[in-house]
């Protein structure tokens, strides 16, 4: 794992701006993974950076309907596997068929599926006295 960068939010305002930066990173084919407790603002970091690709879909929280799609000139996949409780219900899924090589996957509550990733980005969320510090970084074949 190689660290990118980290973030320091204290207002959503602030996690907009860290969205902002990762819309710039981030280029079709990429995965990024997304841990955090409850409410920490992993469905809110997605909103926002469908808000900056301009997507013409409402981003919503996938918890129930686990996979969401959104269109767009840069193709989002929402993933929340907050509800799954084996690797048997994720291969069910299909899930594989949604990563490919023009559209960007985000995925919630992803400790089921990234062994089975060969490369991605990590973003950790902590949240400590009201803020959120959101650490970047990527995996790779060779990293
Ligand atoms: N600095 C911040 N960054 C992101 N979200 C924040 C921040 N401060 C407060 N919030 C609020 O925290 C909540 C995060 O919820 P959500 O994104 O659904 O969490 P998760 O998907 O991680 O369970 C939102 O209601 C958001 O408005
Ligand atoms: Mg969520």
């Amino acid at each position: 794992m190689k660290q990118i960068m980290t973030y320091t939010s204290c207002a959503p305002q602030d996690t907009e701006k860290f969205a902002g930066e990762l819309a710039g990173l981030l280029k079709a084919g990429d995965v990024v993974l997304l841990y955090g407790d409850l409410g920490s603002g992993k469905t809110f970091l997605v909103k926002a950076v469908c808000k900056h690709w301009q997507c013409p879909d409402e981003p919503s929280s996938p918890t129930f309907t686990i996979i969401n799609h959104y269109r767009g000139p840069l193709p989002v996949n929402h993933f929340d596997f907050y509800r799954l409780n084996s690797v048997e219900e994720l291969d069910q899924l299909g899930w594989e068929e949604w990563i490919n090589e023009t559209s960007v996957t985000f995925i919630e509550w992803p400790q089921l599926i990234e062994n089975q990733l060969d490369s991605y980005y990590k973003i950790s969320i902590e949240m400590k006295d009201n803020c959120r510090h959101f650490i970047l970084s990527k995996s790779g074949k060779n990293e």
